[in-house]
């Protein structure tokens, strides 16, 4: 069975509502987990960056139920991928609550302080990701 990984983009839709997170959270871990998927969801209050990664039968099922979820639109592939390991074997979905941290390192990627994960290219979009991995794993072990 083959080991994918892939990575998307998307903007709000005008349903969509900043408690939805915390729901769209607990389907992702619940349902992934079952599916063995593993993953990354950024988000900076318009555009959703995700990366999913797992048997290629799980992550094409799961990504198309995402795709038709009315609480988001645009939904963009950046890259899609076979690969050898998991980036994201920590969590079924992890997710860095919006700090300063996350605004920083969103910069750090965009060519001005506009956030847009559309004008990412697949590496640069992976790379933010990894990113915030590791702010996830320091802030785990600060506190
Ligand atoms: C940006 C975004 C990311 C999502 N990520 C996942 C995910 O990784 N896994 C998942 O099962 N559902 C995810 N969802 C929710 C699904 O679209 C869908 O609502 C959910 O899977 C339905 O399952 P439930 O009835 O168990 O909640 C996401 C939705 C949005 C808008």
């Amino acid at each position: 069975m083959s080991l994918v990984r892939l990575l998307y983009a998307s903007t709000i839709s005008e349903t969509f509502s900043s408690n939805d997170i915390k729901q769209i959270l607990s389907s992702a871990e619940r349902n992934n987990a079952k599916q063995y998927v593993t993953g990354m969801l950024s988000f900076n209050r318009q555009y959703f960056l995700q990366c999913l990664e797992g048997s290629r039968e799980h992550v094409n099922e799961i990504y198309h139920r995402i795709a038709r979820d009315p609480r988001h639109q645009r939904i963009e592939i950046l890259d899609y991928q076979h690969i050898a390991i998991r980036s994201f074997s920590e969590w079924h979905m992890g997710y860095l609550q919006n700090t300063q941290t996350l605004s920083e390192l969103f910069y750090k990627y965009s060519p001005n302080d506009q956030f847009d994960p559309y004008r990412m290219s697949p590496e640069g979009a992976f790379a933010l990701l990894l990113d915030i991995k590791m702010e996830i794993l320091k802030a785990m072990q600060d506190s």
